[in-house]
C-alpha cells in the first residue's frame, strides 16, 4: 500500500515536471503580431467605422492585432475592442515626462488610463520630424514600461546608411541607446520593429532575404545583450510598404514575427489579409 502511494506520487512529480517544461516550450513561442500604425489619418467617424469593420471580419486566430490610431481615438477604440479576442489598441507616442506643464502632449499614464496597452516610441517619422534622438526615447521607453504599457521599438536606417553599408552598426547603436539599459525582465515586454526608412511609404520594400538578415542580426544583438532565451523569445516585427501581396512571404522569414503596417492598415480588407498571412503551423 506505501509502495503504491510512492510510485503515485513520483508519477505526479513526473507528470508535473512534464507539464512545467511544456508551458516553458510553450511560453518561448514567440507572439505573432500585426500592428496598424494609422499615423495622422481618419477623423473620428472615419476610425470607428475601420476599426468595426476589422473586428467584423477578423476570424478567430492566434495572431495579435493592435490598432494604433491617432490620440482622439484611443478611448472608443478601446471600448470597441474590449472582450475581441487577440485585440489590443496602441498609442503612436507619448511624453517623457510622466505629467505637468507641457501643453499639447500627452502622458504614458493617460494612454494606459483609457485601455491602450501598446506605444510605438522611435519611428522613424518622430526621429526625422519631431528630432527625437536615442537618450529621449530611452526615457519614452521607461516612462511607457513604468505605466504597464509594452512599447514597440522602431529601429531602421535611411537609404544612405544602407548605400554606404553601415545599417547594421547604425540599427545596433539605435538598439543600445534607446533599449539596452533595460533589465531582463523590462526588455522581455518589448516589441521591436525593424523599419527601414527607404521602405516605409514608398512601395519599396525590404526584400525577403533583406528583411530576415536585418532581423537576425537583431536577435543576435539580443543574445548578446540579454541571452539566447530572451531573444528567441522576443518578436521582431517588419514595417516599410507591407501588403496584402508581399506579407506572407516577409512573414515566412524564420525571424520575422509579424508586421508594423502603415498604408495598408487604413483598409480593413487590406489589414485582415495581412493578419492571415502567416505561414500554418
Ligand atoms: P508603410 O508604413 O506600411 O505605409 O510603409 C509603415 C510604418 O511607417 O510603420
Amino acid at each position: 500500500m506505501e509502495e503504491n502511494l510512492k510510485i503515485g506520487i513520483c508519477l505526479r512529480l513526473l507528470l508535473l515536471q512534464k507539464r512545467n517544461y511544456q508551458n516553458k516550450i510553450k511560453n518561448m513561442k514567440r507572439q505573432k503580431i500585426v500592428a496598424g500604425n494609422w499615423k495622422m489619418n481618419l477623423n473620428f467617424q472615419e476610425g470607428r467605422d475601420l476599426a468595426s469593420e476589422i473586428i467584423r471580419s477578423m476570424g478567430p486566430t492566434e495572431v495579435l492585432a493592435i490598432l494604433c490610431p491617432p490620440f482622439v481615438h484611443l478611448n472608443h477604440l478601446s471600448v470597441l475592442a474590449n472582450g475581441v479576442s487577440n485585440l489590443e489598441i496602441g498609442a503612436q507616442n507619448c511624453h517623457q515626462v510622466a505629467s505637468g506643464a507641457y501643453t499639447g502632449e500627452v502622458s504614458a499614464s493617460m494612454i494606459k488610463s483609457v485601455g491602450a496597452n501598446f506605444v510605438i516610441i522611435g519611428h522613424s517619422e518622430r526621429r526625422e520630424f519631431f528630432n527625437e534622438s536615442d537618450n529621449l526615447l530611452a526615457e519614452k521607453v521607461n516612462v511607457v514600461l513604468q505605466n504597464d504599457l509594452r512599447p514597440i521599438f522602431c529601429c531602421g536606417e535611411k537609404l544612405d546608411i544602407r548605400e554606404a553599408g553601415s545599417h547594421e552598426a547604425l540599427v545596433g547603436s539605435q538598439l543600445e541607446n534607446g533599449l539596452f539599459h533595460l533589465d531582463s525582465e523590462a526588455f522581455s515586454k518589448v516589441v521591436i520593429a525593424y523599419e527601414p526608412v527607404w521602405a516605409i511609404g514608398t512601395g519599396k520594400t525590404a526584400s525577403p532575404a533583406q528583411a530576415q538578415e536585418m532581423h537576425q542580426f537583431i536577435r543576435s544583438l539580443i543574445a548578446k545583450k540579454y541571452g539566447s532565451e530572451i531573444a528567441e523569445a522576443t518578436t521582431i516585427l517588419y514595417g516599410g510598404s507591407c501588403k496584402p501581396d508581399n506579407a506572407s512571404e516577409i512573414f515566412s522569414q524564420p525571424d520575422v514575427d509579424g508586421g508594423l503596417i502603415g498604408g495598408a492598415s487604413l483598409k480593413a480588407k487590406d489589414f485582415v489579409a495581412i493578419l492571415g498571412s502567416f505561414p500554418k503551423q
